[in-house]
C-alpha cells in the first residue's frame, strides 16, 4: 500500500527569536524541514504533503526542487486542525505518516518500523519513555494498552506520573484521517484541536493502537529554542561520526568533527580535529586531514596528505599530492598527481599538471599549469585587468621565479624559466630565458647619510 507523509510546519517558533522561520533553522548545514524531507524520500513516499503557515513563502522557496504539496494553515488552530487542512489533497486510502518539521532526526528505520507495526489497525504512534515527561501529551494505557494522549495540561496529577510520552509521529490511515478529523472538537485546556484526540476515536471504533519506540532518544527530540538547537546539532554530530567511524575512518576526536552534508571515504581515512566537511565530499584511502581544515563539496584522492588549516571549496585532488598548511583550493582547483601546494597558496579555476609545485604565497587563477613545473614564491596570475579576466598558461617544466608577476593573457612555454622579480606582459617561448627588472647598481664604500647634529 502507498504512503502518504504530513509534515507539520506551521508553528511560529517564536523562543527562536528569529526571522527565519523556525523548520528552515539549520541543523548540520540543513534546513530542519530539510531533514524530515529527505527521510521521507527515502521512504518512497507517494507525495508529501507540508502544512505551513508563518513565514509560508519562505519556507517553499527553499524547497522549490522538491516535489511537495503545500498546504496552508493560515491560523495555527491545534494539529488536529493542521492535519484536517490536508484532507483535500489527502489520498482516500493508504496509510500516512505525520511528522513534525521541527523533529528532524527521526530515522528511516524507526519510521519503517511504525508504518510495519500500524499496517494491521491502520493507527500507530512513536512513543518514548524517560524519567520526566513533563510538558509532553502522556500515554494512557490499560492492560498495557494504548488508550488515550492526554495533553500534561489537560492531565490529572496521576497521569501527569506517567513517563511514556507521545513523540507527535504517528502512521494512522488515510481512510480514518477523512471519517475522524472531522469530529475533532476544541474542549480542553488550550481550546486547540488536538491530533491526539484520534487515538481515542481509535479505541471507541474497537482498534488497537499500535507503538513503537525509537532506537536513540535523539530522534524523537523538537527544536524549539537556540540552546535545543545546538544540543542536537552535538548529538547529531556525534551520530554521524559513529557511522563514519563504523565506516573505518579514523576521526582523532569525534566530539570535534563536523559534517554539513555527505562524505564517502576510502580506508584508513585520518581527519584530526576540528575539520569541517560540507556539501558532497570524497577522500580516498590513506588522505589525512590536518586540524582546522574545512572542506565543501571536494574530491581528495589516495595517499593525499593536507596540513592544517587548509580550506577547500569544490576542487578537485589528485593522489599523493601535499597540501597546506594554510592553502586556499577554491571552485576550479583541479590537481592532478603529486601536486604540492604550500603555505599561503591560493588556488582558483585552474588546473595545474603532475608534480608541479606552488610552495608558498602564490596567486593562480584562471591559469593552466603542466607537469613537473616549479612556481617560485610570491608569484602571482595577474588575472584581472578590472573588467574582464584573462587566462595564463604555464607549460611543462618551466620555472618561474619567485616574486614575478604574469600579466594575462600570457602564455610561458615548456621548459621556459622566469627570472625572479619579473612582471612578465609578454608570451615567453619554449626553453627561453625571460627577466624583466631593472639592471642592479651598485655604487663602491658607499656612505649612509648621517643623523643631523643639533
Ligand atoms: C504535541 C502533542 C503532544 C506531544 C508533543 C510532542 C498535540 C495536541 N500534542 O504537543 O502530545 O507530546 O507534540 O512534541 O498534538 N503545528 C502546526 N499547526 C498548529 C499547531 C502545531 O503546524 O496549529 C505544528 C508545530 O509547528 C509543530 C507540531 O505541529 O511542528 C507540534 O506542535 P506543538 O505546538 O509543538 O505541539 P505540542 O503542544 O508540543
Ligand atoms: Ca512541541
Amino acid at each position: 500500500m502507498s504512503t502518504s507523509v504530513i509534515i507539520l510546519a506551521a508553528g511560529k517558533g517564536t523562543r527562536m527569536r528569529s526571522n527565519l522561520p523556525k523548520v528552515l533553522q539549520p541543523l548540520a548545514g540543513r534546513p530542519l524541514l530539510g531533514h524530515v524531507i529527505e527521510t521521507a524520500k527515502k521512504l518512497n513516499a507517494a507525495n508529501i504533503i507540508t502544512i505551513y503557515g508563518h513565514g509560508g513563502s519562505l519556507v517553499q522557496e527553499a524547497f522549490t526542487q522538491e516535489h511537495i504539496q503545500w498546504v496552508e494553515q493560515a491560523e495555527q488552530l491545534g494539529t488536529g486542525h493542521a492535519v484536517k487542512v490536508t484532507l483535500p489533497v489527502l489520498p482516500k486510502e493508504g496509510l500516512s505518516l505525520i511528522l513534525s518539521g521541527d523533529v528532524p532526526c527521526i530515522t528511516q528505520q524507526t519510521l519503517q518500523k511504525l508504518l510495519d507495526a500500524s499496517q494491521s489497525s491502520g493507527i500507530g504512534l512513536v512513543t518514548l519513555t524517560v524519567a520526566d515527561a513533563t510538558g509532553y501529551g502522556r500515554i494512557v494505557r490499560e492492560n498495557g494498552k494504548i488508550q488515550a494522549i492526554v495533553e500534561h495540561k489537560d492531565a490529572s496529577e496521576e497521569q501527569r506520573k506517567i513517563k511514556e510520552f507521545n513523540t507527535g509521529i504517528y502512521a494512522v490511515s488515510n481512510a480514518k484521517l477523512h471519517e475522524w478529523l472531522p469530529r475533532l472538537n476544541n474542549n480542553n485546556a488550550q481550546g486547540e484541536y488536538y491530533l491526539t484526540d484520534i487515538v481515542a476515536m481509535a479505541i471507541a471504533d474497537g482498534l488497537e493502537v499500535a507503538s513503537v519506540e525509537p532506537e536513540l532518544a535523539f530522534e524523537v527530540e523538537g527544536v524549539n529554542d537556540r540552546v535545543q538547537l545546538a544540543a542536537l546539532e552535538r548529538e547529531f554530530q556525534i551520530f554521524q561520526a559513529k557511522q563514519l567511524m563504523q565506516q573505518g575512518i579514523h576521526l582523532i576526536d569525534p566530539s570535534r568533527f563536523d559534517l554539513r552534508g555527505n562524505l564517502t571515504a576510502g580506508k584508513d581515512v585520518r581527519i584530526d580535529i576540528n575539520v569541517i566537511i560540507e556539501g558532497d565530499c570524497e577522500l580516498g584511502d590513506n588522505v589525512e586531514i590536518g586540524a582546522g581544515c574545512v572542506i565543501k563539496n571536494t574530491k581528495i584522492a589516495s595517499g593525499t596528505k593536507v596540513q592544517p588549516y587548509s580550506v577547500f571549496d569544490s576542487a578537485v585532488v589528485g593522489e599523493y599530492a601535499q597540501i597546506g598548511p594554510f592553502a586556499r583550493l577554491r571552485p576550479g582547483a583541479e590537481l592532478a598527481n603529486d601536486v604540492h601546494i604550500g603555505n599561503f597558496v591560493e588556488v582558483k579555476n585552474t588546473k595545474i599538471g603532475l608534480g608541479s609545485k606552488a610552495n608558498h604565497f602564490t596567486y593562480l587563477g584562471d591559469a593552466e599549469v603542466g607537469a613537473g613545473s616549479n612556481i617560485g614564491a610570491g608569484t602571482i596570475t595577474c588575472n584581472y585587468d578590472g573588467a574582464n579576466k584573462f587566462k595564463t598558461i604555464i607549460g611543462d617544466a618551466a620555472f618561474i621565479g619567485s616574486n614575478s608577476s604574469l600579466v594575462a593573457p600570457v602564455t610561458i612555454g615548456n621548459g621556459a624559466t622566469v627570472g625572479a622579480g619579473s612582471t612578465i606582459t609578454r608570451n615567453v617561448a619554449d626553453n627561453c630565458l625571460a627577466v624583466e627588472r631593472s639592471k642592479q647598481f651598485a655604487k663602491e664604500n658607499y656612505q649612509r647619510p648621517q643623523k643631523i647634529k643639533k
